[in-house]
């Protein structure tokens, strides 16, 4: 994973690099590093932990700089694994997982190299400086034709002070050409500027960069020419605004994100030809993962009730490694906030190959994904910078919901849906009784394990407050269909096990129930997020929170709101730092 950023012009580097690196931390944030060439010697700063631990760099002279922020992937995330790995006359920051490090590795060590750090990076380092007779970029080509596995590589050689060589596979990487220098990034954001031209590096494409240019090759060593990309500057900064984390912020966005969420189909500028492709759309794949791949679930129930298309959903890393069918008039939706998740990404990748149409729902206009896709609804969320993914996750069901609609008009089954324009409202509604859940955080605090049960729209909302209750709060939990629970997980339930019920289908509320009885009777606490008042006062219940009716189909929208509440009031209890959790990262850039 990771994020990489650099910087050649007639500005010092540090600072710049600085400021990218902290627009990065979404891609991981357990360690951080700079390099910056100052009369032909590097002036290098790592640290264990995140970016702000950089802060005394910024005082680094240099006009040519690279640096890198990290999510570990060989090695622990120590000073010494962070990036970037210094050897010989080069610097080197990657993003990605160099899968043949172990035969690359015996290569330098036969050679009489040694290591500094557990690191594939440092081998790729070693290589490069193998390879270097002069020419930063023709040793970087030699390099990257050794390496399988996915890769954004930035090198600096001391030998070449005012120039930059990339080689990117299966990792993004963009090169932004200012006034005053020439920058490359992970992403757009951490480098965009006023008047800045920004270029997309292609699969296995190089370039070279000085500080008035830069030049870009394909596989085969030929310059190509290529186009700026059309985007446009991020007006937001994030900002807390009163709250004390990023995630309880977002959260109370999410009215504002389903609101705005709610007009980007209508005013969708393909809607025409899309509606087309929907009409004639026999199967539907959606793939995604995490959160994401969990409103692909919600989106399933929701399509297959009102279209009566057939829906399947994948886990991205999964997919991508099978021979899914994919049969005439498939639509393949992929479903990603960052848009830019690598197994999402080859999945949708293998779709398009494999000739199905590729509709993306991402937050990030300027993504990965949305470069991919055929057509990009964009889930109108705004910038989210918690690693939990909350108001996104609203956003992506409205969207689905839409189109579920879109689909059920197309294959005439009639225009419904009308609830779903009061939904910003009863979202509100939904934030203001989550805050009841306040109240159950002490019996989560010591739990060995937490269960989150429903059925149908109910277990896709379980199966979301259990994820999001482990990623924050490190607290072992489990979504499970209510009806299966007998057959085996029945086993963990013992005295005080919290139990979280979600009831909002009048249909499967007492079969739920039963699911409720069998947890209560081995000694559970049970809690309950229903839209059904009638069922808080059941006995087995020990606190209920009454959320807005809105059917059982599209219910998920509102029920995981006090669940993302529940997942946030015990990770603070717990101590945590609910919009940092360890081990993660916002965006999962390597498989
Ligand atoms: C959980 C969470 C992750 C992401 C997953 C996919 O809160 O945020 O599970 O949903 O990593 O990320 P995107 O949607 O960016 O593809």
């Amino acid at each position: 994973m990771c994020g990489i950023v650099g910087y050649v012009g007639r500005r010092q580097a540090a600072p710049i690099l600085l400021e990218g690196l902290k627009k990065l931390e979404y891609r991981g944030y357990d360690s951080a590093g700079i390099a910056v060439i100052e009369k032909h010697s590097f002036e290098v700063m790592k640290r264990a932990g995140s970016v702000e631990g950089l802060s005394a760099a910024k005082n680094f002279l240099g006009r040519t700089g690279i640096g890198h922020t990290r999510w570990a992937t060989h090695g622990t995330p120590t000073e010494e694994n962070a990036h970037p790995h210094i050897y010989g006359r080069i610097a080197l920051v990657h993003n990605g997982i160099i899968e043949n490090m172990k035969p690359l590795k015996e290569e330098c060590l036969k050679r009489g190299e040694s290591f500094t750090s557990e690191t594939d990076t440092e081998i790729v380092a070693h290589l490069l400086d193998g390879y270097y007779e002069g020419d930063l970029l023709a040793a970087l080509q030699k390099t990257a034709a050794r390496l399988v596995g996915s890769f954004a590589l930035a090198a600096l050689s001391l030998e070449e002070p005012g120039k930059i060589a990339l080689a990117r596979r299966a990792s993004p990487l963009v090169v932004g050409r200012g006034e005053d220098g020439t920058y490359l990034a992970s992403d757009i954001p951490a480098i965009a500027a006023e008047g800045m031209e920004i270029y997309a590096l292609g699969e296995n494409e190089f370039a070279l960069l000085d500080g008035k240019s830069a030049h870009f090759y394909a596989e085969d060593g030929r310059e190509i020419e290529k186009k700026p990309l059309e985007y446009s500057l991020e007006e937001d900064v994030p900002e807390k605004k009163g709250f004390r984390h990023f995630m309880r912020k977002e959260m109370s966005e999410i009215p504002l994100s389903i609101a705005n969420t709610q007009q980007i189909i209508q005013s969708y500028p393909k809607i025409f030809e899309l509606r087309e492709v929907l009409c004639h759309a026999e199967y539907i794949h959606i793939v995604a993962c995490g959160t994401a791949y969990h409103s692909g679930l919600c989106a399933k129930i929701a399509i297959e009730a009102r279209a009566r298309i057939p829906v399947e959903v994948a886990v991205a890393s999964e997919y991508r490694y099978r021979d899914p069918v994919i049969q005439r008039n498939t639509v393949v939706i992929a479903v990603s906030q960052s848009g830019e998740t690598a197994d999402t990404l080859a999945a949708a990748e293998l779709a398009k190959r494999s000739g199905a149409t590729l509709l993306a729902v991402t937050n990030v206009r300027y993504s990965s994904l949305a470069r991919l896709a055929d057509f990009v609804l964009f889930t109108a969320a705004g910038r989210e910078i918690a690693v939990a993914a909350t108001k996104s996750f609203n956003a992506q069901l409205v969207l689905l919901y839409a189109l579920a609609e879109e689909l059920a008009s197309a294959k005439g089954r009639g225009a419904c849906g009308a609830e779903l324009l009061s939904l910003p409202l009863l979202a509100k509604d939904a934030l203001a009784a989550s805050e009841e859940v306040r109240a159950w955080t002490p019996h989560f605090l010591g739990a060995k394990s937490v269960f989150f049960l429903g059925r149908g729209a109910d277990h896709c909302a379980a199966l979301e407050g259990s994820l999001k209750l482990k990623e924050i709060s490190y607290l072992p939990s489990e979504g499970y269909p209510a009806g299966e629970l007998k057959h085996g997980t029945l086993a963990l339930i013992e005295k005080g096990t919290p139990v979280v019920a979600i009831l909002t289908s009048s249909r499967l509320a007492e079969k739920t129930m039963n699911a409720v009885h069998e947890t209560y009777a081995r000694g559970a606490k049970v809690f309950l997020v229903t839209s059904l008042p009638e069922y808080r006062k059941r006995g087995e219940i020990l606190s209920s929170v009454l959320i807005p009716d809105i059917g059982e189909t599209y219910s998920p929208v509102l029920s995981v709101i006090p669940l993302q509440a529940l997942a946030y009031y015990v990770a603070v209890a717990r101590g945590n730092d609910p919009d940092k959790p360890r081990n993660l990262a916002k965006s999962v850039t390597v498989e």
